[in-house]
């Protein structure tokens, strides 16, 4: 074996490539590992000299980035000299659903694929194993391979070679340096046998043997879509038979514990929630389904986007509860969000669940106080397409006469006076710490506390007086 990998690229340095590459520079020393985003701001955020303004917030990445910055691992714009000095480039790039054209609403749209596969195409030199690292639709590769291919002509076919590979991240959000550092198995798909052993050699560094599976490259495609599949689908059963409990009285937090328990179901993602968010689950099933509908398997189609209607009626559902407890109207009244990531411990607010329940809120014209620990407002802003209700009294009252309600963001949890209702979102640790008794005497009569991630201790809420809703809990 006469090719070997020393320097490293990874085109796209967001919530996978980051973390990913920096973990890698961690475990592999005499690697060099080239970190490229055409988003200057977002490189320049990586290249901060004040670790705690990261772009990315997760546990653990700061010490990492700490040790490897400048030192093996590098974040740059410079993406051509990255292409050009790599033996091995990862492609981390965004691939969010399609919003028009053929497949809109399900297929990914691959145009930052394609466009780095161009510039792999261009800019690299001699051999280069091309490795897809995002979530992408199956036979992606294949479009890859076309792509790189076709640059392959006359003189030039002798100086470039590539291989594509698959190697899908299985990494969580929150628990991103966990996940890197002891992943369940470690995908590797392929028909070029001596990239895949070079690729396996990588992880090797920190990885077991046992966990690093070989596969050809559809199935490594098609087993990340179906994992994120069956994540999510757990999610929405549990979410569905949360309202099952509600109206019977039995509560799914003892419904989860019993059933998780078979070890053939086993007990982890049974946690009743607001809905799954996150940039993958929706987006891979919705793949899933177009590539179904593709080739004419209906049946497996609607099975599948069944998972997300059902999430999207969870979410739905929830803020359809709030106004009816609230005597069947909120308008103008206060109500505090708690949480507005998609989980707790990310800043990450992609497909997050209080997207649709704070704007439904607001449309039914309540004056929300967002609070969330790690989310900037200018996202929230970004997210919900409303601007925040000016701090300025007179601006403000100009602000209220429209029909619809408003939001404002606050950086503390100074936010109860005057308030009607509390919606907690992310299951953020500082929740469940909230003094009731305190925030009691500053609420409105009658308070309700809608709490959607099973966060607050049940018996001190109910000691201070306000009236608890709890998801999935009909025996309240
Ligand atoms: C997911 C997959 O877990 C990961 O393997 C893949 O690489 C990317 O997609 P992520 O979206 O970051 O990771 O977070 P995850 O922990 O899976 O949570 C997704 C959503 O499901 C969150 O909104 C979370 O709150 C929700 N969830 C999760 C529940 O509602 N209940 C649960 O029991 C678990
Ligand atoms: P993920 O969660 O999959 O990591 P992100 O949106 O967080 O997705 O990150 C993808 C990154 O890829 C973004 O920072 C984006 O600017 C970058 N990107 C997209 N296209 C290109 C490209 N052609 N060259 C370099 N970087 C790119």
């Amino acid at each position: 074996m006469s090719f070997s990998i020393k320097n490293i690229c990874c085109i796209g340095a967001g919530f996978v490539g980051g973390p990913t590459m920096a973990l890698m520079a961690e475990k592999c020393r005499n690697l060099i590992f080239n970190v490229v985003d055409i988003n200057k701001q977002r490189i320049a955020e990586w290249n901060n000299k004040d670790f705690s303004k990261l772009p990315i917030y997760e546990p653990g990445l700061e010490e990492i980035i700490k040790k490897t910055r400048n030192k093996n691992l590098f974040f740059s714009t410079e993406i051509e000299d990255a292409i050009r000095s790599a033996d091995l480039i990862f492609i981390s790039v965004n691939t969010p659903t399609k919003t028009n054209g053929l497949g809109a609403g399900k297929s990914s749209d691959l145009k930052w694929v394609e466009a780095s596969a161009r510039q792999v195409a261009k800019f690299a030199e001699g051999h280069t194993i091309v490795v897809e690292k995002s979530t992408l639709p199956v036979r992606t590769a294949e479009v890859i391979e076309s792509i790189l291919n076709s640059t392959l002509s006359g003189l030039n076919k002798d100086k470039k070679t590539f291989s594509v590979l698959s190697n899908p991240e299985f990494l969580a959000e929150g628990t991103a340096i966990q996940d890197l550092e002891n992943p369940d198995r470690v995908l590797i798909g392929g028909e070029d046998k001596e990239a895949m052993l070079l690729l396996s050699k990588i992880y090797k560094n920190w990885v077991p043997d046992n966990k690093i599976l070989f596969t050809n490259i559809w199935s490594s495609e098609l087993a990340k879509l179906t994992s994120n599949a069956f994540l999510a689908q757990r999610i929405s059963s549990i979410n569905s038979i949360s309202a099952i409990c509600e109206v019977t009285g039995a509560d799914i937090r003892e419904v989860s514990r019993a059933i998780g328990l078979d070890t053939r179901i086993g007990s982890k993602f049974l946690d009743s929630g607001p809905g799954f968010g996150g940039s993958c689950f929706k987006k891979d099933i919705l793949n899933l389904v177009y590539l179904a509908e593709y080739f004419g398997l209906e049946e497996v189609a609607k099975f599948w986007e069944e998972v997300v209607h059902i999430n999207i009626w969870n979410q739905k559902r929830i803020a359809k509860i709030v106004v009816k407890k609230l005597f069947g109207t909120i308008s103008q009244k206060k109500i505090i969000i708690l949480g507005f990531a998609f989980k707790a411990n990310t800043n990450d607010t992609r497909e997050s669940s209080a997207i649709k329940i704070c704007k439904d809120l607001i449309e039914e014209g309540a004056e929300l106080i967002i609070h969330d620990p790690k989310v900037n407002p200018i996202q929230i802003e970004a997210d919900l397409k409303i601007k925040p209700k000016p701090l300025n009294n007179e601006a403000s009252k100009t602000f209220l006469n429209s029909n619809s309600g408003s939001w404002r963001f606050s950086k503390d949890l100074n936010i109860f006076d005057g308030s009607h209702a509390i919606l907690v979102l992310t299951e953020w640790e500082e929740y469940k710490n909230i003094d009731w008794n305190y925030v009691a005497k500053k609420m409105v009569k009658p308070a309700w506390l809608f709490d959607t991630r099973s966060v607050v201790n049940v018996e001190l809420v109910k000691k201070s007086g306000i009236n608890l809703w709890l998801i999935g809990d009909g025996g309240i």
